[in-house]
């Protein structure tokens, strides 16, 4: 089982961007704790960060034959990507989007996820924790329950 977690734009800053909202975990504790879940279930996790769109979309495309299933935070491209939502139609894996802060309670530009669609669900405004949430909804899906 290969689940791929995949980071938009300014989540390598996590730690020290905005710790009010963001809270103080660093991506790197993120991705560390996600490896160990994954490994106790069985799981292998994979971690990638990029503030490049394209290089994302990419990478949405590589997953298709080496992943089982995808958990991403796309960031603000949450808000404006057309082609990583593209993407993650074409690939047809499971994927789990999730935010650190809750979208619903921001700005109003933030409440329109245009890569949603494209994911069986989304886990927001729980911090770090979103994305542990995310990790077991997306091994519950693919049979391998956390
Ligand atoms: C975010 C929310 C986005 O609106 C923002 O652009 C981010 C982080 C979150 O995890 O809460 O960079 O995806």
């Amino acid at each position: 089982m290969r689940v791929l977690v995949l980071h938009g734009p300014n989540l390598n800053l996590l730690g020290t961007r905005e710790p009010h909202l963001y809270g103080t975990t660093t991506l790197a504790e993120i991705d560390a704790e996600l490896a160990e879940r994954g490994r106790r279930a069985g799981a292998a996790v994979e971690s990638y960060q990029s503030n490049v769109e394209g290089e994302l979309v990419t990478r949405v495309q590589k997953a298709r034959g080496t992943a089982d299933g995808i958990v991403i935070n796309p960031a603000a491209y949450t808000h404006t990507s057309v082609a990583l939502r593209d993407a993650l139609e074409a690939v047809a894996l499971p994927a789990i989007e999730v935010h650190l802060t809750n979208l619903h309670r921001r700005e109003p530009f933030r409440r329109e996820s245009l890569t949603a669609p494209a994911c069986v669900g989304t886990i927001m405004g729980f911090g770090a924790r979103s994305y542990t949430l995310a990790l077991e909804a997306l091994l519950g899906i693919l049979g391998k329950p956390a």
